[in-house]
């Protein structure tokens, strides 16, 4: 599929993290970015760093609903969006010998919800127009079940698997679509961990990374690289090994 430059960008989950990099990588390229969150606060404070390029959209995608209409509303009033990144995410670390269900539901409404009602809000004006991108930050946590995080790591597959067969669905259509798959990188999210994080990255760097693959329209990308093999060689392990492994963290 050809590339066209895209102008005009949504990201979500852009106030921190790597949200907020690759707002500021994009920004860079000279696209005209929609840097999208809750903290209007830290999103005015991102703004400033590219005020010609970066625009704060408040938005809580938790509301799916509503975010999905405000996505939708955004793309008919700016002209068209040619690139939208559902990013924004929450973890948690919960151990379903204790599960509470409104911290299980918390995860869903961002992580799956949110992403899904971000990206079908774009999606109808992409086709109209044939041409768009679609990018979905999911986590090499789709790949491997991992004590204490069964609603982040679900929500993530979901991600990844809904992805791939909207691709079916419109590729010949003008419109791409990409999952990113990141290992750990330091943000807000994972300096809430306790537990070793190997090969973590910086945000800069990642969002480096995922800005080039997604300007190339790659359809899957997984990085770092030591972390996507040790995650790929895992998850091809028969499931009782990969309990077995699975067991042994934490
Ligand atoms: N860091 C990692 O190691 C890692 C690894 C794999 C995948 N990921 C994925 O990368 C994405 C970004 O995570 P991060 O590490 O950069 O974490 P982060 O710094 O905590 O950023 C999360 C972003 O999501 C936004 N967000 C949370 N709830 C929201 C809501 N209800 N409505 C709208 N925005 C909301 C936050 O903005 P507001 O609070 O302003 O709304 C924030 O900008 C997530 O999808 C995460 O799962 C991260």
């Amino acid at each position: 599929m050809n590339a066209p430059n895209p102008q005009r960008v949504l990201i979500t989950g852009a106030s921190s993290g790597l949200g907020r990099a690759l707002a500021l990588w994009l920004a860079k390229k000279d696209l005209t970015v929609y840097a999208a969150g809750r903290r209007l606060e830290q999103l005015e404070s991102l703004a400033a760093s590219a005020p010609e390029r970066i625009r704060p959209f408040t938005l809580d995608v938790a509301d799916a609903d509503a975010a999905h209409d405000a996505v939708k509303e955004l793309d008919r009033t700016s002209g068209g969006l040619d690139l939208v990144i559902a990013n924004a995410g929450v973890g948690d670390s919960m151990s379903a010998k204790s599960i509470e269900w409104r911290r299980v539901r918390k995860v869903l409404d961002v992580n799956v919800m949110g992403a899904t009602a971000t990206l079908c809000g774009a999606l109808p004006g992409m086709l109209e127009r044939g041409r768009g991108h679609l990018v979905g930050i999911s986590s090499l946590a789709a790949f491997l079940s991992l004590p204490k995080t069964a609603a982040y790591n679900a929500s993530k597959t979901y991600l990844t698997a809904w992805l791939e067969s909207v691709r079916l669905d419109v590729e010949g259509h003008g419109v791409a679509v990409t999952t990113i798959h990141p290992g750990f990188v330091r943000t807000e999210m994972t300096a809430k961990n306790k537990h070793p994080m190997p090969f973590i990255i910086d945000a800069d760097d990642a969002a480096e990374r995922m800005g080039r693959a997604i300007l190339k329209r790659t359809k899957m990308f997984s990085y770092p690289l030591p972390t996507s093999l040790v995650v790929g060689l895992a998850s091809s392990l028969p499931r009782p090994l990969q309990r077995a492994l699975g067991r042994r963290v934490n």
